[in-house]
């Protein structure tokens, strides 16, 4: 299919204002980066866009594996003027309306792009969405305020602004500095531009308190739950080793690592909860770095990987399912220590199966967990 409108994606910042030690359309909002958010709104707009990423270019081929078919990827330039020129030159002839889009705006809904597209098409103006602005604005110099400005005058712009292709093509071609942003661009070369409702949820994200903001938005303040299950059979060398608690006379449990049920059903719930696959495909089997790890060195490996992408746990529960060890006497001391390493309540419980199954034979240890998670502004590295 050839689409007659485009949308590109300008990512290629580097989110210094963020500060999260990577560019700001990689960061992770709720399960899936910035930049996804936004390509995902594009690609559903009505006109059935193509989608363009530019973003910076050591990152071009990963997001090219991130994105798949949902946009076609560039590398970005030094400034966001040469970012969107670097968009629009993959542009084919075919396409009559391009609409330019900040990765930094993740929420903008989708009747915003659809509404903007659809204005250039009647018009065949340059559109952009904005807000009237709210606050009373002053001029200042120096700290002196000088007088107000009449706000009725003034509009807040958003992006996606949206252009007849040729038109913004070759205002961008004769751009002698550099304007921050596609309007300012077209208005230079003498076109005519015209504003459209723009939406309260299509602010961008320039601080964290920002990207708060988007967090408490997408996921309406729900955590999110995760369930974990893990089963080691006796028979390993030395004491037993579960919920990271030493059990000296106990049989000790088999496995690739030290068998610590406990622990890995814990991993595995807190990873199922934040949509990050499980201990097997995180930390494999088969890496030597993990042959014979304690449970405590996937733990930590989990609660990394959680703060890294943007998660935190709210609480976890864990049932052992076993004859042996008796929890009673050290329920407390193992949920201390879970608590201590997952930074959030572990409740541990214990019970036995009435002599049925592997665990009534007393051949292994089962432990179930689940986990809640809520997203939060990500780790810087
Ligand atoms: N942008 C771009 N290429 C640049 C600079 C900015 O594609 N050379 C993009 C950003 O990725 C962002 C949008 O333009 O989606 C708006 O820029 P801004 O909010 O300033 O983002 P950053 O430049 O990444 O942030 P900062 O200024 O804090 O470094
Ligand atoms: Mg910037």
């Amino acid at each position: 299919m050839t689409s007659s409108t485009a949308v590109i994606v300008v990512a290629a910042g580097s989110g210094t204002r963020l500060g999260l030690g990577r560019p700001k359309a990689f960061v992770p909002l709720a399960g899936r980066l910035l930049l996804e958010h936004a390509v995902d709104v594009a690609v559903a707009a009505e006109a059935e866009p193509l989608v363009v990423a530019v973003v910076p270019a050591e990152l071009v081929e990963a997001t090219g594996d991130i994105l798949g078919d949902r946009a076609q990827v560039v590398a970005g330039g030094s400034t966001r003027q040469l970012s969107v020129a670097a968009g629009l030159a993959l542009l084919p002839d075919s396409v009559e309306v391009v609409l330019v889009h900040d990765a930094a705006r993740p929420l903008t809904p989708q009747a915003v792009f659809d509404r903007v597209a659809a204005r250039v098409r009647a018009t065949g103006h340059g559109v952009i969405p904005g807000l009237p602005v709210a606050d009373t604005v002053k001029r200042v110099d120096d700290g002196l305020v000088h007088g107000t400005v009449d706000r009725s005058g003034l509009a807040a712009v958003q992006t996606p602004q949206g252009f007849p292709r040729r038109a913004l093509v070759d205002a961008y071609a004769a751009a002698t500095e550099d304007f921050t942003d596609d309007a300012a661009v077209f208005s230079a070369a003498g076109l005519e531009v015209e504003l459209v409702a723009g939406d309260p949820d299509g602010f961008k994200i320039t601080t964290s308190a920002d990207l708060e903001r988007a967090i408490a938005l997408v996921t309406g303040g729900m955590p999110r739950t995760g369930i974990g299950i893990d089963v080691h059979a006796f028979g390993g060398a030395g004491d037993l080793r579960l919920a990271t608690l030493v059990w000296p006379g106990e049989p000790a449990l088999e496995g690739h690592s030290d068998g610590d049920a406990v622990a890995h059903a814990v991993c595995d719930a807190l990873l199922s909860a934040a949509g990050l696959g499980d201990i097997g495909s995180r930390f494999g089997t088969d890496d030597p770095r993990y042959a014979g790890a304690a449970g405590r060195v996937f733990l930590e490996g989990t609660l990394e990987l959680l703060a890294a992408t943007g998660w935190t746990p709210v609480n976890v529960a864990v049932q052992v399912v076993a004859n042996r060890p008796r929890f009673a006497a050290r329920r407390l001391e193992a949920e201390a220590a879970l608590t201590r390493l997952v930074g959030a309540p572990v409740s541990v419980s214990a019970t036995t199966t009435d002599g049925l199954g592997f665990a009534g034979r007393g051949e292994g240890v089962t432990a179930i967990a689940t986990a809640l998670v809520r997203a939060v502004v990500p780790a810087a590295p």
